[in-house]
């Protein structure tokens, strides 16, 4: 762990297949902690710029603080990179290149006050953005069993997600679930005896999906991606995307990384992006050992064709 809380993954491959020049504007999707935003901008310089996108506040302020530290000419945005295109069209500097590191940050996984790890005992929260209403904990009062099950199955790819579900279901009949410790031991309890042969804790999967749902992670990635689509379908220098603009997508499971797969190879078949990289880039075994976070990754990029349409 660094002292920023978050490791930064496949810094050297984004870097190559991004190629970052001097004056380029950078959007970072998912600012985080910096690290990729601050090795992108140092290669961009002072007539660049790194426009930073994150829904936490707290990410969003440690980053621009490293940013602006680093002398890098840098402007943040609280919001989802859903409306990244919106954002960018404002600003009137169209995207040389844009990255989206998909998930969370080490640092929000591991502050207990966050409610995103099952390892405390802490409230049951998960909310990236804590502007907005709504946690975990209120979304277990009020969704249906059958819909719980469901979202555990589709977003978890959990087989105990109907078990899991029923046990909340129960659960909350007598007292609310609002707390991380409450809910690991429900899933555990769910698993029974499967809990020791299982080689992940057994909450992993149900916390990835609440967070998920809760934060309605893949239709923001559905929209990101299909603003990207769009812009690239635009004639020569109009829209968010300069032409030749290089984007790149970190994903950590299947169902981010399956729907990047589809866009970026239609709009190569379309012609209107080519692949800078060959199937999915993995990080390598030395990263794997150095950060066992990164073992997950999986990262894409495409450059808009150069005229555009
Ligand atoms: C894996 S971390 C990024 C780490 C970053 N690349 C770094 O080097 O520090 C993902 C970040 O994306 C943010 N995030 C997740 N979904 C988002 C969304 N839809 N819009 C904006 N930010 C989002 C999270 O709050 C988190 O800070």
């Amino acid at each position: 762990m660094t002292d920023h809380g978050h490791i930064p993954v496949l810094v050297d491959e984004v870097l190559e297949a991004l190629a970052p020049r001097p004056g380029d504007v950078v959007v970072d999707c998912t600012l985080g902690r910096g690290g990729h935003a601050l090795a992108l901008g140092q290669a961009v310089g002072r007539d660049g710029l790194v426009i930073g996108i994150d829904r936490d506040r707290q990410n969003l302020a440690h980053a621009s603080d490293r940013l602006q530290t680093a002398g890098i000419p840098f402007v943040g945005i609280h919001d989802s990179f859903a409306r990244v295109a919106h954002h960018i069209e404002d600003s009137g500097r169209p995207a040389n290149i844009v990255l989206a590191d998909l998930g969370v940050s080490s640092n929000q996984l591991d502050d207990p006050d966050r409610g995103f790890g099952f390892h405390d005992e802490a409230p049951l929260d998960m909310r990236l953005d804590q502007d907005v209403p709504g946690d975990v904990s209120s979304l277990l009062a009020d969704i249906s069993e059958s819909e719980l099950a469901e979202l555990i199955r589709t977003y978890g790819e959990d087989p105990m997600a109907g078990a899991i579900a029923r046990k909340v279901a129960l659960e909350r009949q007598t007292r609310p679930i609002t707390t991380t410790g409450q809910l690991s031991q429900l899933v555990r309890d769910a698993y029974g005896p499967r809990a020791r042969s299982s080689r992940l804790h057994p909450a992993t999967r149900t916390f990835m999906a609440l967070r998920i749902a809760l934060n309605d992670e893949i239709a923001a990635l559905e929209t990101l991606l299909d603003r990207i689509g769009r812009a690239c379908e635009m004639t020569g220098s109009e829209g968010w995307l300069s032409p030749g603009a290089r984007v790149g997508l970190i994903s950590f499971h299947s169902l981010e990384d399956r729907p990047v797969k589809q866009a970026f190879a239609e709009l190569d078949r379309r012609g209107l992006a080519d692949r800078l990289t060959r199937g999915a880039v993995r990080p390598t075994e030395a990263e794997m050992q150095a950060n066992p976070r990164s073992r997950s990754a999986k990262f894409r990029a495409i450059r808009r064709t150069a005229a555009g349409n």
